[in-house]
């Protein structure tokens, strides 16, 4: 479909943004419904930041993604917030009112983690005890997600203080609550009766393909499922090592999709085409396998 006077606009701010999946995404996406949107990347310095989110309502941009480094930042510009922001803390999408040029600051990352576990039948209930690899934004956003579906979580990070800071906020949202952080010279003692391991630091993701967040003298515990909020590779090493140990391993390339689905559906009002999406993402990867990108 043509560029022309009725097509409308939403694109991703962040810096960088030349590798970001999500125009490719969203623009077949839009390809496939004969929707006559286009989704634009556009990089954005930290002193610009402003302007730039300031400038949409003008521009007539129906909604963004915020990436990183700006997803925290971008907060105190929104006219309002949903309850998930106030939860994780992050701003990933902008839902921009056609009249007004109000700004609604929504999160999605945490909505796309729980349908992508549950998309992978990966059961999370009160009987749940995950352990949570990291402690920034992701980490957040799945520690809150699990604990508010009745989960017990354990924080375990390289800086313990970022994961004692993840557990006093979550205590103070929610006070029926079963989280705790543990130091990672304890990680075996905090893993062993672990149903659900999930990565949330960067580590493994290309190019640095041959490592894995989690310890090769620590053994996974028996029975396990392993979620990997990286995606690139497709199977990164703690998928590998987890499978070759006889566990469940998922990537989060669903992970992606699903955050753009919502995304997608809150500013057209239409049901997103996710297996079209996750096709083009897995494409993406597949094709482009030399290619840095980032995480939206
Ligand atoms: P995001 O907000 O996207 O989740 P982030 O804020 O950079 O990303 O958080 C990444 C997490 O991965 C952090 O908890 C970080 O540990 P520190 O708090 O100690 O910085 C963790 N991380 C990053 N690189 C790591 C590495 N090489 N080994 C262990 N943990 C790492």
């Amino acid at each position: 479909m043509a560029i022309d006077g009725q097509t409308q606009l939403v694109g991703v701010i962040g810096w960088p943004t030349a590798h970001s999946l999500s125009p490719a995404m969203h623009n077949a996406a839009f390809s496939y419904m004969g929707l006559n949107w286009r989704y634009v990347p556009m990089p954005v310095r930290r002193e610009h930041l402003p302007d730039a989110i300031h400038g949409l309502g003008a521009l007539g941009f129906r909604g963004i993604n915020v990436t990183v480094p700006h997803k925290v930042d971008v907060i105190p510009m929104m006219d309002t917030i949903t309850e998930a922001v106030t939860i994780v803390g992050a701003v990933n999408t902008i839902r921009i009112d056609r009249n007004t040029g109000k700004l609604e600051g929504m999160n999605t990352d945490m909505g796309g983690f729980l349908t992508d576990l549950a998309a992978n039948r990966i059961h999370v209930g009160k009987d749940t005890r995950v352990l949570i690899l990291g402690a920034g934004g992701a980490a957040r956003a799945a520690a809150a997600g699990l604990v508010r579906s009745g989960a017990s979580v354990i924080v375990v990070n390289r800086t313990p203080e970022k994961a004692e800071s993840i557990v006093r906020f979550i205590q103070s949202s929610w006070a029926q609550t079963s989280i705790e952080f543990a130091y990672m010279q304890n990680l075996f003692e905090a893993s062993q009766s672990a149903t659900l391991i999930v990565n949330t630091t960067p580590v493994g993701q290309w190019p640095d393909v041959d490592s894995s967040p989690w310890p090769e003298n620590v053994p996974f515990p028996k029975g396990a499922t392993v979620y990997d909020v990286v995606y690139r590779p497709l199977k990164t090493k703690l998928v590998r090592d987890a499978e070759a140990a006889g566990l469940r391993a998922v990537g989060g390339i669903g992970m992606l999709v699903y955050q753009g689905a919502s995304a997608f559906e809150v500013w057209t009002g239409k049901k997103p085409p996710i297996d079209v999406m996750k096709m083009i993402c897995m494409q993406q990867l597949g094709e482009g396998a030399e290619v840095p990108f980032s995480d939206t």
